[in-house]
């Protein structure tokens, strides 16, 4: 069975309550029952943190056994040298998504520390980027 994470980063937690106009009306947590139904054949596991450090010593953690993650590093794209090495450094194939469509959004947000090294990315589909990454891995 292949073996996926999901990682997401800071205020994604927050989903359903922040700016839902943005980034919609679920939490993550419904949305992630959702994905383990439809993907019964594929394991996912599932770790958000606000801590750029944590995220990336999740990555480390994984980086060189799991099949997949699916990276949502959230406003730490746009900011993180660290999170964009550790993606370079691990073995694991990265795709980053995000729910909203970044190059639409401020100037700031067009910028990735981590589409560099990702094997794709996925932008701008609302929760349904993460069941396309999903797919993209099997
Ligand atoms: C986001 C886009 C980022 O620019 C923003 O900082 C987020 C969420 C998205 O999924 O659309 O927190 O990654």
């Amino acid at each position: 069975m292949k073996q996926l994470i999901i990682i997401n980063g800071p205020n994604l937690n927050l989903l359903g309550k922040r700016e839902p106009e943005v980034y919609g009306h679920q939490t993550f947590e419904d949305y992630f029952e959702v994905l383990k139904l439809k993907f019964p054949k594929v394991s996912i596991t599932y770790f958000q943190s606000n801590i750029e450090g944590e995220i990336i010593g999740k990555l480390q953690e994984v980086g060189f056994s799991y099949d997949g993650v699916i990276l949502n590093a959230a406003a730490y794209t746009h900011t993180s040298v660290g999170i964009g090495d550790a993606v370079k450094a691990i073995t694991t194939p990265v795709v980053e998504v995000h729910i909203s469509n970044t190059h639409s959004r401020e100037d700031f947000r067009h910028h990735s520390y981590i589409a560099a090294n990702a094997k794709g990315v996925i932008l701008g589909f609302g929760l349904q980027s993460y069941d396309l990454a999903i797919q993209s891995f099997i």
